[in-house]
């Protein structure tokens, strides 16, 4: 979940106590938000990057934390494209200007988001140099002692841009088709896997809709997925929506679930659920009806970043506690608190 609080794309004490948070509270396996490949990858100028060793290094000990109390970690390697270059949430205006520091975006087609500024269609070479921008970040990331790689393919982001025929509208391998609109995401897949090794997981997280007519859509996710799998990608996670700013979509709670289960059955690929998955009992029963293999907590566990202990022991589950908080389990306590 985006902070928008790094330094020149650095991570520092929030990230720490946010991350570490996830690890204290049940999680078993805490992504770490969408993290640029290079300084123009950020949505934010307050986002996080893995272009440089400096940054990589200072995700060291959050993850000897989180290691610390038997929890996994794993990075979102991402490239905003076109919906990049913003000022943090909470600033005044929403676009960077080259003098607030921000850039010139670039993206499969020159084909604007909202009243975002009108990005540079990238050529061949950018693209060709973008996969290597991907297998050197995945490299800094299994170096630094990451358990996982998520490629960030969803959410309107550059690589959703190459995938969606409403925003790549080119004429070269790398557009028309379905074929060449997948063929960037395929491609770094496949690189990632083969430098990352066998031992290491790599999932995708993809939209697996526009909702809208016409655009990227589950068909197109389901033969996408298939593709992946026999590229090396081990589960998809499935989220949707963020191509275009005014896409009607229909929200309530587990509004996703459909998607991976279709997913699931249809590429014969592990999934992960997201969205509107707030209690217990919902997160139990949609991996216990074989609809999805995981389900992804996004905004209940900033509210809440315990809320998978609550969630165990709702269910009767006996998880592992970080060993300063097992005095407060309501389960099991056998001794009084003084
Ligand atoms: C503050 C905020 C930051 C987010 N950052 C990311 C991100 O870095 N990567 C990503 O794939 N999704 C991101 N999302 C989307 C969430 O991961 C999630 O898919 C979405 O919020 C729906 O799930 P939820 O109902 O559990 O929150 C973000 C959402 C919010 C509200």
């Amino acid at each position: 979940m985006c902070q928008y609080s790094a330094i020149d794309g650095v991570v520092g004490e929030w990230h720490k106590i946010h991350l570490g948070s996830f690890a204290t509270g049940g999680a078993g396996l805490i992504m770490v938000e969408a993290t640029g490949v290079e300084p123009e990858a950020r949505i934010s100028l307050g986002c996080t990057g893995i272009w440089n060793t400096k940054q990589a290094d200072a995700f060291e000990p959050i993850i000897k934390f989180v290691h610390s109390q038997g929890v996994k970690i794993g990075i979102q390697l991402a490239h905003a494209g076109r919906k990049g270059s913003t000022m943090l949430p909470w600033d005044d205006h929403e676009i960077a200007s080259q003098a607030d520091g921000g850039w010139t975006t670039k993206s499969a087609s020159a084909i604007s988001y909202k009243n975002f500024p009108e990005p540079k269609e990238m050529s061949i070479l950018e693209i060709e140099e973008l996969k290597v921008k991907f297998i050197e970040a995945s490299m800094r990331a299994k170096d630094s002692g990451f358990d996982l790689i998520e490629i960030h393919a969803a959410h309107g982001y550059l690589f959703h841009q190459f995938l969606s025929p409403l925003t790549n509208t080119r004429n070269d391998k790398y557009g028309g088709s379905f074929e060449n609109r997948t063929r960037l995401l395929v491609d770094t897949a496949k690189l990632i896997r083969e430098k990352i090794g066998e031992d290491m997981p790599l999932f995708v997280r993809i939209s697996a809709t526009d909702w809208v007519e016409g655009g990227w859509d589950l068909y197109q996710s389901i033969e996408l997925c298939k593709i992946l799998k026999d590229n090396g990608v081990d589960l998809i996670d499935v989220s949707s929506g963020g191509l275009v700013h005014d896409a009607k979509i229909t929200t309530g709670p587990g509004y996703q679930v459909h998607f991976a289960a279709e997913i699931k059955q249809k590429a014969a690929i592990l999934t992960a659920a997201v969205g509107q998955i707030t209690e217990a009992t919902q997160a139990e029963e949609i991996i216990k009806s074989d609809n999805s293999d995981a389900v992804m907590i996004g905004r209940q566990m900033l509210r809440n970043p315990r809320w998978a202990i609550s969630a165990a022991e709702e269910l009767g589950e006996k998880i592992p506690w970080s060993l300063q908080l097992e005095r407060a389990r309501r389960i099991g306590a056998r001794k009084s608190p003084q």
